[in-house]
């Protein structure tokens, strides 16, 4: 029930605010007048501005503590404190805020909170700064009741769609600005190396070039008509810098990253989606090479906002000026925290508890321990943002104008996404697809559950809660069901999530079935809860299928889980094994498909699968790093390479052409290649493009991804495809720490399988 109690009562509002989402294709960044006006606008604010409404500006809190209660309370209503609402939102003239108020609002509940918010902020403050409200709509406009929900990033990387993922994005953006949420902590462009990190499965995976393409993808969708228009949101990348590469894998953890690495892998997607007109980046919260990010000023003031230019904000993440001491041991007190952040170049923070750091800020200032022009250049930033967002003049966005709202196309496009992800690994025999007319036993943790197959970040933070589970999507089971009738069909779940429920009875049961389709998953988790000590599977879904196999049925292993969980020894036990990420609300429905061959699989994998945890190496990689006992260097062991994805038809690579077989600087390498469906269905097929360099100083790695597309092929269809290749698409991070190609031999391959890639040989020089 919604019981918004706002003691505040304020008159009609002169705000244009019900203006309906408009399609104005020009983007901002187009147009240096606007940009030269809106630069005005921030100075004549700016002047006007006393210490304290700059240090408010630079906090950002969480919504609960403007609400009645404890922050963490949970809740099914939101009732404003008075007091706290006006000693935030009146006094202080917080900037921004963040996160729900503990449960999912629908878009109407949302513009009545963001409008109160907004109305207070405008009218009650001396210069009527409208506040920015952020959220992480990762995967589609995740915390508004009702809205799609796309499968998570990593999916949406398998499916190696750019064009797909700006939709989807944009969809989100539209979605999320219908509930007056016009910022969005998303996307992620970390570089996720380690599997068991928690949150690869919110990343693009492991390659910096298919990162930088799909982060560049979403940013074009969730801006798609300007940021001053009312379907936009304004992104905000994380985490700078690292997050992925804490050395045990664990949530916050610290990374090792020298300069070159960081150069050469971790930097490039975050500056392309910053070329390509982001305008917010967090800062990670782990430590990289010891120094906590957020006071990385190398990180923060001479990379970011210096070499790459960032004009946009930059904001911290979760509580982290608390984390500094608390967490880091990098700073005695609060004080020191703040001080120490605000000078490395933190513009925004986000504290989600209390506005301590504003009195801290003012004192800092005072005592000339940050100085004013620090203060200048992160209001500026804030007030940037907000002016680019067009939040001074429609500082809400009246829901009814959003009919789109979780329509059928934008649901088509989410199916569309979950089918285009889900990767095929294995298909002995040609199991699947499956004969609907056979009997099935539906079996496994994941088998029925649409809060496993959504994840973290699902209505609530962990994505656990079924009482905010959309009610009208199908699992894996209800939609298997539909395609082949009840009658066909028997269920037991047999696991829990890491213990035994009734295999015995799945075993039993198995005994009457033609097939076995076996769902294994991950408990949904982000963060610290998402943190785990072993890769494999839990054991006692692992036992469920040795058990199963016992009984001979063919068995189909579905994945439902955000990162590679270790199956070796299952695998060899099942005909067909299917990664499907965690596909969102469509999953069910496109697994269902996929099994049943209505949908032709076309996902490939956007990281290497390991076999072994004491053996994952990404697919670029030194050769010393895969010599082995035997000493050969043969010793890369993955249990399905990156860049892997089966399909049901067959695709044949020929005539393998390149325009010179020597590249000289600031020419381009002409690469032509044939690419036929041999099958007999219909399929959608990707082609990737990797070079070598074979010789470097600096050890070369194994490969690098250049390029890639995907194309739909009829079968008997062929297409001719064309690269063009130049030196910088082929250049290292040298011994200067500078991009460099070095003279010398190269090699292309190209293909879609990684194991049968065609070749050619090459030589660059300048
Ligand atoms: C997470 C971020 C998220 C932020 C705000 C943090 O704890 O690390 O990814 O954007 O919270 O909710």
């Amino acid at each position: 029930m919604w019981k918004l109690v706002t003691i505040l009562v304020f008159s009609a509002l002169s705000i244009q605010c019900v203006k309906a989402p408009s399609k104005n294709n020009s983007t901002l960044k187009n147009s240096s007048l606007e940009k030269a006006k809106i630069e005005k606008n921030i100075q004549d604010i700016l002047k006007k501005m006393t210490l304290k409404e700059k240090a408010g500006q630079m906090m950002n809190i969480g919504l609960p503590s403007l609400l009645s209660g404890d922050y963490w309370d949970s809740r099914d209503t939101v009732i404003f404190d008075a007091v706290r609402f006006k000693k935030y939102i009146i006094s202080y003239g917080i900037g921004s805020i963040h996160n729900t108020p503990g449960y999912p609002l629908n878009k109407e509940e949302w513009y009545k909170v963001v409008k109160t918010i907004q109305e207070a902020a405008i009218k009650k403050t001396r210069l009527g700064i409208p506040t920015l409200y952020g959220i992480d709509n990762i995967h589609g406009a995740n915390y508004v009741n009702g809205s799609v929900m796309f499968p998570q990033e990593l999916a949406l990387a398998a499916t190696w769609n750019t064009r797909l993922i700006k939709k989807t994005a944009e969809i989100t953006s539209y979605e999320s600005r219908s509930a007056s949420l016009p910022w969005n902590f998303n996307p992620n462009a970390d570089v996720a190396m380690n599997p068991i990190w928690g949150r690869i499965g919110e990343s693009f995976g492991e390659d910096p070039y298919l990162i930088s393409e799909m982060t560049k993808a979403y940013i074009e969708g969730s801006q798609a008509n300007g940021l001053q228009d009312t379907t936009s949101t304004a992104v905000c990348l994380k985490h700078f810098l690292g997050y992925g590469a804490g050395r045990n894998g664990k949530d916050r953890s610290n990374a090792l990253i020298p300069e070159r690495s960081l150069r050469q892998y971790y930097l490039p997607p975050f500056k392309k989606a910053i070329d390509n007109g982001a305008m917010a980046v967090m800062i990670s919260s782990n430590a990289v090479n010891g120094i906590p990010c957020i006071i990385n000023k190398y990180y923060i003031t001479n990379i970011l906002k210096g070499e790459i230019g960032f004009k946009g904000v930059v904001i911290s993440d979760f509580d982290d000026i608390a984390f500094l001491v608390k967490g880091h041991q990098s700073a005695r007190n609060l004080r020191e925290a703040t001080k120490k952040a605000v000078n490395a170049g933190l513009d925004l923070i986000m504290n989600p508890y209390d506005a301590k750091v504003v009195d801290l800020i003012i004192d800092l200032v005072k005592n000339h321990e940050i100085s004013e022009s620090r203060i200048n250049d992160a209001v500026t930033r804030i007030l940037r943002l907000k002016f680019y967002l067009n939040l001074f003049k429609v500082p809400y966005n009246n829901p009814s104008n959003y009919t789109e709202f979780a329509s059928k196309s934008h649901i088509e496009t989410n199916y569309k996404a979950a089918t285009e992800a889900i990767t095929l690994l294995k298909n002995e025999q040609y199991t699947l697809p499956l004969n609907k007319n056979k009997k099935f036993l539906i079996t496994g943790y994941a088998s029925n559950s649409m809060n496993i197959l959504n994840g973290a970040w699902s209505r609530s933070f962990l994505g656990r809660d079924t009482a905010f589970t959309d009610k009208n999507k199908l699992t894996i089971l209800q939609a298997i069901k539909k395609q082949v009738g009840v009658k066909n069909v028997v269920y037991v779940q047999g696991t829990g999530y890491k213990k035994d429920l009734n295999t015995d009875l799945a075993i039993a049961e198995a005994k009457n079935v033609d097939y076995i389709i076996a769902c294994v998953g991950e408990i949904p988790s982000t963060e610290k809860p998402s943190d785990i000590n072993e890769l494999q599977l839990p054991k006692a879904q692992q036992e469920l299928i040795i058990k199963l196999a016992k009984t001979k049925k063919p068995i189909i292993l579905v994945m439902v889980q955000s990162r590679p969980r270790i199956i070796r020894e299952i695998e060899p036990l099942v005909k067909s094994v299917i990664m499907a990420y965690l596909p969102g609300q469509e999953g069910g429905r496109a697994i269902a498909d996929i099994l049943f061959g209505k949908i032709n699989p076309s996902g490939k994998l956007p990281f290497t699968y390991p076999k072994y945890s004491g053996n994952y190496v990404t697919y670029y990689h030194k050769k010393t790093d895969i010599r082995d006992v035997s000493w050969k260097y043969n010793g890369f062991y993955p249990q399905y390479e990156f860049g892997y994805g089966l399909s049901y038809t067959m695709y044949e690579y020929s005539n393998l052409r390149i325009s010179t077989d020597t590249l000289i600087a600031n020419k381009v390498l002409k690469l032509k290649i044939d690419v036929k469906n041999i099958g007999s269905l219909r399929g959608k097929e990707i082609v990737e493009v990797y070079s070598k360099d074979m010789v470097a100083t600096v050890s070369p790695d194994s490969k690098k991804l250049i390029r890639f597309t995907k194309i739909m092929l009829n079968p008997g269809e062929t297409k001719t495809l064309s690269f063009n290749i130049s030196s910088s698409d082929i250049a290292s991070v040298g011994l200067k720490n500078k991009w460099i190609t070095e003279n010398g031999d190269f090699k292309i391959f190209i293909g879609g399988d990684p194991q049968k890639m065609l070749k050619r040989e090459f030589y660059y020089h300048n």
